[in-house]
């Protein structure tokens, strides 16, 4: 008889979300990968294979996202079992939409369907970390909760607190733009100072508490008002050739924001309705066409309800 293979897929994530550096972030729909997993009998090893696209990914199990933390998860539950994982990448490695939570995540809810004692979503969450630990040197879950929770999610430092979801307006559209360049996470952390001024984080705290409350209240003045970066975006804005002018023209096409996802250098804005989010990323292509950066992708998105599921089960 041949092996179940499961396959999950886990939607592409934005981060920090301009005011919440490392504690923000929200699924992206219609944009996500796969990773397909069965199990591998007597044998306690992790397999990956060779990624379609990517012979530059390593396939060592404990420097791959989707698989580090299928290793710890065989070691501390002390399953008689390995896994074998396929990963089918959509979204470009360091493009800032999330590429490494959704390899983690989508292997850890794939290899969760063999388990007998299921994992709780703080361990799934727990042990995806351990996989964007690989990609970006730091166990922040901004990428990982969203994308396993879907919505708008406020993450706590402190891993012992489910993430918080965040109610946001029906109509908000999330525009994406993404340029034809490559950013690593790690590097650009290592780029930010590690104080902040004290005035810099008085404004940056309205700002984060403005932006919570306006979504909550579908209050886009609020949002408008509130979603700026005055802490990370100034310090990593340079990452991106023509950052500020595209930033300008989505502003000037009513952008309720506009900032880097993630580390960039996938910019987002956000628009108040599908009509607005149009219009704004014509304005964005235009800039990014006079300035002549060229693109990888450009998308248009809800927030996506949805975290990372099943989507089949084979022989
Ligand atoms: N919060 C992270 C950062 C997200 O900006 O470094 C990118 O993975």
């Amino acid at each position: 008889m041949k092996n179940k293979i499961v396959t999950a897929f886990a939607p592409a994530t934005v981060a920090n979300v301009g005011v919440g550096f490392d504690i923000l972030g929200f699924a992206l729909s219609g944009l996500g990968e796969t990773a397909s997993v069965e199990k591998i009998e007597n044998s306690k090893q992790v397999h990956i294979n060779p990624i379609k696209g990517y012979p530059e990914i390593s396939i060592d199990p404990l420097k791959n996202t989707a698989t580090a933390g299928l290793v710890r998860l065989i070691r501390e539950k002390n399953l008689a079992f390995g896994f074998k994982v396929k990963l089918k990448k959509e979204i470009p490695v360091g493009s800032g939409l999330g590429g490494s939570s959704t390899s983690a995540v989508a292997s850890l809810i794939a290899a969760n369907s063999f388990l007998k004692v299921k994992l709780t979503r703080s361990e799934i969450l727990d042990y995806a970390l351990t996989g964007e630990e690989v990609a970006s040197g730091a166990r922040h879950a901004d990428n990982i909760a969203p994308c396993i929770e879907g919505g708008l999610v406020l993450v706590p430092t402190n891993s012992t607190i489910p993430p918080i979801g965040i109610k946001t307006p029906p109509s908000l559209r999330c525009v994406i733009l993404l340029p034809e360049l490559s950013i690593h996470t790690k590097e650009a952390r290592q780029i930010l100072a590690s104080a902040v001024p004290l005035s810099t984080m008085i404004q940056q705290t309205f700002n984060l508490a403005g932006f919570i409350l306006g979504c909550q209240n579908a209050d886009f003045d609020l949002i408008r008002l509130s979603l700026k970066d005055v802490v990370i975006e100034p310090q990593r804005s340079h990452l991106v050739p023509h950052f500020l002018q595209i930033q300008a023209a989505a502003m000037a096409a009513g952008a309720l924001g506009c900032s880097l996802s993630g580390s960039g250098p996938a910019l987002f804005a956000f628009a108040r309705n599908q009509k607005s989010a149009e219009e704004i990323l014509k304005k964005m292509k235009k800039a990014a066409l006079h300035f002549e950066l060229p693109l990888r992708g450009t998308w248009i998105s809800p927030i996506a309800k949805k975290g990372a599921f099943i989507l089949r089960e084979k022989r």
